[in-house]
């Protein structure tokens, strides 16, 4: 499973790049407002800090002409930009458009299985459903990501799906368990995904007998 973070904070994403395990970037309006930089310059610097990976810019425009001249427009910044477009008729009318036109489209605000469907019938590059707020709402996420993960797989859509609005460990593991292809995953649970008390306790123990038994390699 390819691991994306879903940020616009530049740190959070060279500390994951660092760890060697960062295969792409997802933002929204939302996360790029919470850099507090111009979005341009917060967007630039993430295509610049990873430009042999996919990063998924959102289009404001909700109308189909104008999706597709803000995408045209965001598809300039960087051959590593992926365009985030909203799942609405005119939306997935911007899909098949951009598709034709060689350029790279994500469908967002996905929560059902049926517009999964749609989304990879129009052939969106990846479809993007949201398992956090379906949980929110207090209806299974994952039941919803099994049934695209099943549909996908019986109809071999190529469209890949990442899964979004991780919120804990847990849906990271089922999402690892239903095969999805991504998940995009916030900092702080990227960070969670390495931590185990055990690890921690069996270290320290290691340590406190090198110490003891005098064991030093360099
Ligand atoms: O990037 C879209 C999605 O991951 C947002 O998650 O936590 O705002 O529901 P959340």
């Amino acid at each position: 499973m390819k691991i994306f973070v879903d940020t616009a904070q530049i740190e959070e994403i060279r500390k994951v790049k660092e760890w060697g395990i960062l295969d792409g970037v997802t933002t929204n309006p939302t996360l790029l407002s919470k850099t507090g930089k111009p979005w341009k310059e917060a967007a630039l610097e993430i295509l610049k800090e990873i430009p042999d990976k996919p990063v998924s810019l959102e289009v404001i425009a909700t109308d189909f002409e104008g999706m597709l001249k803000e995408a045209r427009e965001l598809a300039k910044m960087g051959d590593n930009v992926v365009i985030k477009i909203p799942f609405t008729n005119e939306g997935v009318k911007a899909v098949q458009a951009l598709k034709a036109e060689g350029i790279k489209t994500n469908v967002t605000l996905v929560f059902s299985p049926l517009q999964a469907l749609i989304a990879g019938k129009a052939g969106a590059t990846y479809v993007s459903p949201f398992i956090g707020r379906v949980d929110d709402i207090a209806h299974g996420g994952i039941e919803v990501l099994e049934e695209i993960v099943q549909i996908y797989t019986i109809y071999d859509i190529e469209t890949e799906i990442i899964a979004a609005s991780i919120r804990h460990v847990d849906h990271v593991k089922q999402c690892a368990l239903l095969g999805v292809d991504i998940a995009t995953i916030p900092f702080k649970v990227i960070e969670q995904m390495f931590k185990h008390p055990l690890t921690d306790i069996g270290l320290k123990k290691f340590l406190e007998d090198a110490k003891k038994a005098n064991i030093t390699i360099l």
